[in-house]
């Protein structure tokens, strides 16, 4: 099972969870990260890396979380790999605080 990014990464974009990813599965725009799931090896490492809980298996998901598993494979095809951490969007701070993190 494949995992996917959601809509917790938007206004944040820590990129943790690339740092710590192994292959290059995340690809990004200027909003988020998506995960391509035919890259994904199912290591796990970026769920608990992610500050906001932006991250799911997809077996774990809660059930309104699931039209990001579609959104993952379009949008990461769409766009390029992102590889190397980024700083976070100038509202990521507020936004976890907003989210309760
Ligand atoms: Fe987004 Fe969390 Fe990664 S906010 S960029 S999924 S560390």
């Amino acid at each position: 099972m494949a995992h996917i990014v959601t809509d917790n990464c938007k206004l944040c974009r820590f990129t943790e969870c690339v740092e710590i990813c192994p292959v290059e599965c995340f690809h990004a725009d200027s909003e988020q990260l998506y995960i391509d799931p035919d890259v994904c090896v199912d290591c796990s490492a970026c769920i608990p890396a992610c500050p906001v809980n932006a991250i799911y298996e997809v077996i774990d998901m809660p059930d309104d979380k699931t039209p990001w598993i579609a959104i993952n494979v379009e949008r990461s095809r769409a766009l390029p790999v992102i590889s190397e951490k980024q700083d976070p969007l100038p509202t990521a701070e507020e936004h976890r605080a907003k989210l309760g993190f």
